[in-house]
C-alpha cells in the first residue's frame, strides 16, 4: 500500500494547546489508593504520595487533571475530605459499589497536583447535591480568608487559595447510570444557575457544561442543543466522552476509532454553531473532551464489586499493541481539531484503564498506551498543521470505507521543528507513506519512532515495560524534499524534521 502526506506551514489549524495533555484521577478502584497515594510505599513522599508514580505522570507529560470524577463525584460529599484525617468518614460509593475512606481529599489532591506540575480541573457534584455545595467548594478552594470556608482551608494549613480555574458541572448527567441522572431541561437548568453563582464568586472561572457521554446515546445531539441553550451565556466548554474497544474481533473496524471521534467533535460543534446562530451570539462554545481511551467495558474487570471494599482492583486493562495505535490515533484526532478542542482528559492516569500501572508498596510500570502519548505530548509544538493525506481505503465493518493512513503534523516555527504523527490502521499491510514537505525548505530528518509488533494483541508486562516502546524506524529518508518511510501494519510513528 501506498500514501501521501503533504505539509504546508501556511496551513494552520491552530496553537498545539497543553491542556490536550490532560488526563484524570477519579477516586475509582486503585486510581488513587495505593496508585498515586500510599504512604507505605518506599518512595512515599511525607504526604503519602508516590514520588516513583510522579516521576512516570511527568514523563507521560501530563497537563491537566480532572477530579474526583467521573461517576463518584455525584454522590461524593467533597467535605468529608477536609480536615484532620483521623476524623474523616467512610461512605459508600454507589458508583463503584466501593468504600471511600477520604483519606485523600481536595487539599491532597492539589499539594499532589503541585508536586506533579500539573494544572487541576474540578468537578462538583450535581447528581446529589446542588449550586450550594458547589459555591461552599469554591469559597473553600479560591478565596483568600475572611470567611467561614476559607478560614477553614486555612486552619486546614493551606493558606494560600487553591486558585482552580477550570470547574466541570457535574459529570455524565445524561447517563441512566449516573447518580442523579437528569432529563437535558433538568441539567441545563440546574447547571445554567450553578454557573451563574459561581461567577458571582468569580467571574473569571473557565466552566464546562456536561455533553453526551458517547455519540451512542440516544440522546446525543438533542441533549448538547437543550443544554447549551440553556447555559450558552454562562459556560466556555461543553465536554464529550468516549471509550473504544475491540469487539467480536474486528480489529479493523477498532483501529478506525478515530473516525468516531472525528465525527462527535464535529457534530458537537455543528450543534453548538447553531445554538450560537440561533441567539444570534458572538461567543462560541470549546469543547473539553474530558474522558476519552480504550476501555474493555464489558470485561471482568469492570464488574462493580458486591462487598464495598476499599481501593478493589476495578477498570485495571491491560494494554496491547492495537490498543496504544488507537490512543495515538485518537490523539492524531484531538489534535486536528485543535480549534474547537482545547482541552482533554485522557481517562484515566493511574490503575484505571490508566497507562501507569502500580502494584500496592510495589513496582510502578508503563503500559503499551504510554508512549504515543508522551511522544505526542513531548513533541508537538507550535501550530497544528491541516494536513492533505490520500489514502488507500479499505472496507470495515462500522465505518464502511476508511482511509487506511491517517496523520496530523505540528509546526514550531521559530525552532523550525515539524513533528508527524501518522497511522497505518491496515490489519495485515505495510504501508509506504510519502511526506511532501518540501514546502518547508531543506529539513532533515531528526528521528522516526514506530510503535508495532508481528502480534497486534502483544501486552507489555510489568517485568519489560520496554519491551513494546517505540523503536527507531531506519526505513525513513529524506530525499528531495520527500520524507519517505514504510509503516508496519497495526502502527503508530512519530517522524521529527527540522
Ligand atoms: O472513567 C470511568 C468512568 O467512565 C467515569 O467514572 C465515568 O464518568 C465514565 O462513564
Amino acid at each position: 500500500l501506498h500514501a501521501t502526506v503533504t505539509l504546508d506551514p501556511a496551513f494552520t489549524v491552530a496553537p498545539v494547546r497543553r491542556r490536550t495533555f490532560g488526563a484524570f484521577v477519579e477516586h475509582l478502584g486503585r486510581c488513587v489508593y495505593t496508585g498515586i497515594h500510599d504512604p507505605g510505599h518506599p518512595s512515599a513522599d511525607a504526604d503519602g504520595f508516590r514520588e516513583d508514580v510522579i516521576a512516570l505522570v511527568r514523563e507521560l507529560g501530563v497537563s491537566t487533571v480532572r477530579y474526583p470524577g467521573g461517576n463518584f463525584v455525584s454522590g461524593y460529599r467533597w467535605e468529608d475530605g477536609i480536615g484532620p484525617v483521623e476524623q474523616r468518614p467512610a461512605r459508600l460509593d454507589l458508583a463503584w459499589h466501593s468504600t471511600e475512606p477520604n483519606t485523600v481529599g481536595v487539599d491532597e489532591f492539589m499539594r499532589w497536583c503541585h508536586k506533579a506540575g500539573v494544572e487541576p480541573m474540578m468537578a462538583v457534584n450535581l447528581g446529589t447535591r446542588g449550586v450550594q455545595e458547589a459555591l461552599d467548594l469554591l469559597e473553600y478552594c479560591n478565596i483568600a480568608g475572611g470567611t467561614h470556608w476559607s478560614d477553614l482551608r486555612r486552619a486546614h494549613g493551606t493558606e494560600q487559595p487553591h486558585d482552580i480555574r477550570m470547574w466541570c458541572l457535574g459529570n455524565e448527567m445524561d447517563g441512566p447510570w449516573q447518580i442523579g441522572h437528569k432529563t437535558a431541561e433538568e441539567y441545563g437548568r440546574l447547571a445554567a444557575e450553578t454557573a451563574s453563582a459561581m461567577r458571582m464568586i468569580d467571574p473569571g472561572l473557565e466552566l464546562v457544561v456536561c455533553g453526551s457521554s458517547g455519540s451512542q446515546m440516544a440522546t446525543f445531539g438533542e441533549w448538547e442543543r437543550t443544554v447549551l441553550a440553556a447555559t450558552y451565556d454562562d459556560v466556555d466548554h461543553i465536554s464529550a466522552h468516549s471509550y473504544y474497544h475491540e469487539a467480536d474481533g474486528d480489529l479493523a473496524s477498532f483501529l478506525a476509532s478515530a473516525l468516531d471521534m472525528d465525527a462527535f467533535v464535529d457534530a458537537v460543534v455543528a450543534t453548538a454553531d447553531a445554538v450560537r446562530a440561533a441567539r444570534k451570539a458572538t461567543k462560541r462554545i470549546t469543547i473539553s473532551f474530558d474522558e476519552w481511551n480504550v476501555w474493555y467495558i464489558d470485561a471482568a474487570e469492570s464488574k462493580v464489586p458486591t462487598d464495598w471494599p476499599v481501593a478493589p482492583r476495578l477498570l485495571e486493562d491491560h494494554y496491547s499493541v492495537a490498543d496504544a495505535v488507537v490512543v495515538g490515533n485518537l490523539l492524531i484526532s484531538l489534535l486536528r481539531h485543535s480549534d474547537r478542542v482545547v482541552s482533554a482528559s485522557l481517562a484515566q492516569l493511574v490503575n484505571v484503564i490508566a497507562p501507569i500501572m502500580t502494584e500496592p508498596g510495589g513496582r510502578v510500570w508503563r503500559q503499551t498506551t504510554f508512549h504515543p502519548f508522551a511522544l505526542t505530548s513531548r513533541h508537538a509544538h507550535g501550530e497544528v498543521l491541516r494536513v492533505e493525506v490520500a489514502s488507500p481505503t479499505h472496507e470495515t465493518a462500522r465505518f464502511g470505507d476508511t482511509p487506511v493512513v491517517d496523520a496530523v503534523a505540528t509546526h514550531d516555527v521559530e525552532a523550525g521543528d515539524v513533528s508527524v504523527f501518522v497511522v497505518n490502521r491496515s490489519v495485515g499491510e505495510a504501508t509506504t507513506v510519502e511526506v511532501d514537505v518540501r514546502a518547508f525548505g531543506a529539513v532533515r530528518l531528526v528521528e522516526a519512532l514506530t510503535l508495532a509488533d508481528a502480534d497486534p494483541h502483544a501486552k507489555a508486562t510489568p517485568d519489560d515495560d520496554g519491551a513494546l516502546a517505540p523503536r527507531p524506524n531506519a526505513t525513513a529518508a529524506v530525499t528531495d524534499g520527500r520524507l519517505r518511510v514504510e509503516l508496519p501494519p497495526v502502527s503508530w510513528s512519530m517522524l521529527r524534521l527540522s
